[in-house]
């Protein structure tokens, strides 16, 4: 009789299944990581310049979330250069992108906010976070966070937030992993 572990009280074979994915999920992961770990030495994160608008938009609509709502084609729609140029011109915004071999392989936006409270604490704000898909697994989007951290560390900023959809589990795992914690509930209305 089939058990997961070979001993014990028989599964269920829906149980079994789920499983047996997971290990398969897991094993996968495992080697491609070992197969595809990239020469990290070669990635430089800068601030996003307007050449590099399109393969940040492209980046944004590549993703489950993003296809239905981000429009990829060139020349781009005026709302996002419009966007650009807002973000540019504003001392606290920072649109950043992970480059290598002169290609973007990553991006995200971060916002320094000033507030009043915690005694006048500024927060830095995480959002529009990408790595290319052909370069997940291999490191970038952690140091892409590092680097993140890093200019908010030097902004003074008291933390780092970020909001994400609830449905990305696969992105809930990678920020637990690099340390944050969900200690929030986000809320949000379209207008
Ligand atoms: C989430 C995302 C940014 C991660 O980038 P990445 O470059 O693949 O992540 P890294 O390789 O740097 O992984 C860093 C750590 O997180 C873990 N991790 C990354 N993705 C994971 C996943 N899908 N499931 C479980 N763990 C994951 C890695 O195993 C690694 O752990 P380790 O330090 O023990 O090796 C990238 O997968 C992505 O762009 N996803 C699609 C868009 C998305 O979900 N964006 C977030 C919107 S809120």
């Amino acid at each position: 009789m089939a058990t997961a572990s070979g001993h014990g009280r028989p599964r269920k074979p829906e149980v079994v299944d789920a499983i047996g994915r997971e290990w398969l999920d897991r094993t996968c992961r495992r080697q491609a990581r070992a197969v595809c770990r990239p020469s990290m030495s070669e990635i430089d994160f800068r601030r996003a310049q307007a050449p590099d608008l399109p393969a940040i938009v492209a980046l944004l609509a590549d993703d489950a979330l993003g296809a239905g709502r981000e429009d990829a084609s060139t020349p781009l729609a005026p709302s996002y250069l419009d966007a650009f140029r807002a973000i540019d011109a504003d001392p606290n915004q920072l649109l950043a992108v992970a480059v290598e071999a002169g290609q973007v392989v990553g991006t995200l936006q971060l916002s320094f906010i000033p507030g009043i409270s915690r005694k006048g604490a500024w927060r830095g704000q995480i959002e529009g976070v990408r790595v290319a898909r052909h370069r997940r697994f291999g490191g970038v989007g952690k140091r892409m966070f590092e680097w993140a951290v890093e200019e908010c560390r030097s902004r003074n900023c008291s933390f780092v937030q970020l909001t994400t959809d609830k449905s990305r589990q696969e992105a809930h795992a990678f920020y637990e992993r690099l340390g944050f914690i969900a200690s929030h509930l986000g809320y949000r209305m379209g207008l």
